[in-house]
């Protein structure tokens, strides 16, 4: 069982769309998986964003997509750091050459406040901002509220990484006025890693084409992705399913995209706020138990958590790696240790998509509770 901060188990239902034939991606019935996954994205981000589209290539992917093609060589790009994801986010900045400005939080488990925000955009007037809504690395959930305003008025796109967020928290893109957001298969969706997907709003697309200089990647220009789905809305219109004409870009991952169309049908099945209420309900249940055991969050207020995956200390005299290896080795149960600066000093608990449910969620608390007083009575 994958109690872990992704990737998660996956549901039968998307195992079984995945087992179908494959089909040809140059198929005109591929077109129309295209488009219901196009629609499961705008639902599951709240939006009408007519560029919403998947990639072949897990989150880093699309993130990286996202920020070569909405910048330019000399733009500023800020980049809010609250750990593992925000730090990557910069060095795709640098990497790729562009002026990266780091706002980090004060500590891990620390969220920003808008005024922080505000003050740093007006400074360094960004033609970009990365936010992560939820940072597995620590377990917060940033709130986006009133972000995009300030973004437009000094000519700034705002872009969210909603990669372990999606579907655990509320997220209403539109109402958020949010430019680019992305998330990924393999968390919440219970989808295999391999395939992203990612949501721009009109200004989004309007900087895309409104670039002075080429997108320096072709594999993760969103321009090109967008002209093999048919998103542009004269090609959108004109073509339908028997004379559309394929724009060949890359070839897609078609069996993952048969997944995730399937993943997505399941959470328009369920209801979008149902399955926000489930992973939060789970949540409620494992941090009143982490709080019996006597362990501290990571995220010391319970509002500012990520519902959907828990960062705690681990004990001075408890040896981490080996509660880890129990787990796995005893009940068949991985749970994740830390990424990037603290990695040593914590664990992350992650109940994720087809795995936020009473019975998972009790089997990992009551088995964390055993491997953990194992480990004390041998310390
Ligand atoms: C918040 C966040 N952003 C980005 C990523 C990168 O996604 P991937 O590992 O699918 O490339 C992850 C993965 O855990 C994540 O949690």
């Amino acid at each position: 069982m994958l109690m872990n901060a992704g990737p998660t188990n996956v549901s039968p239902r998307v195992m079984d769309a995945i087992n179908q034939p494959l089909i040809h991606f140059m198929d005109p019935k591929f077109l129309e998986v295209l488009r219901e996954i196009s629609a499961g994205i705008r639902y599951v981000f709240q939006t009408r964003n007519q560029y919403s589209m998947a990639l072949t290539g897990s989150g880093n992917c699309a993130m990286e997509a996202a920020i070569c093609s909405l910048l330019e060589t000399g733009h500023t790009f800020l980049v809010l750091v609250h750990g593992f994801w925000g730090e990557r986010a910069a060095l795709i900045g640098r990497k790729h050459g562009y002026n990266v400005v780091e706002l980090r939080v004060q500590r891990p488990g620390h969220l920003f406040g808008f005024k922080r925000i505000d003050e740093a955009i007006k400074a360094h007037k960004p033609r970009l901002m990365y936010v992560c809504h939820g940072d597995s690395s620590v377990g917060t959930l940033q709130p986006l509220e009133n972000l995009a305003n300030v973004c437009h008025e000094n000519g700034c796109l705002l872009l969210v990484d909603a990669v372990i967020s999606l579907c655990c928290a509320p997220l209403n893109v539109d109402q958020l006025v949010i430019d680019a957001v992305f998330s990924g298969s393999q968390k919440a969706l219970s989808v295999p890693p391999g395939v992203s997907f990612i949501s721009l709003s009109p200004r989004a697309v309007e900087r895309m084409k409104s670039r002075k200089t080429e997108i320096v990647s072709l594999y993760l220009d969103l321009i090109l992705l967008a002209k093999a789905w048919c998103l542009d809305s004269d090609n959108h219109y004109k073509y339908n399913m028997y004379n559309y004409k394929y724009v060949y870009h890359y070839t897609p991952a078609v069996q993952l995209m048969y997944g995730l169309r399937e993943s997505l049908a399941m959470v328009v099945e369920e209801g979008l706020q149902n399955v926000i209420e489930r992973h939060q309900k789970c949540s409620l249940f494992v941090q009143k138990e982490i709080t019996s055991l006597g362990l501290q969050f990571l995220v010391q207020k319970p509002e500012h958590r990520l519902s959907a995956l828990l960062a705690l200390w681990i004990p001075d005299h408890i040896d981490g790696q080996k509660v880890i290896n129990d787990l796995c080795n005893s009940y068949g149960i991985t749970i994740s240790g830390g990424l990037g600066a603290i990695s040593h000093q914590i664990w992350r608990l992650g109940f994720l998509g087809v795995n936020a449910n009473p019975q998972n969620v009790n089997t990992l608390c009551k088995a964390f509770s055993e491997a953990i007083n194992r480990q004390k009575n041998r310390e």
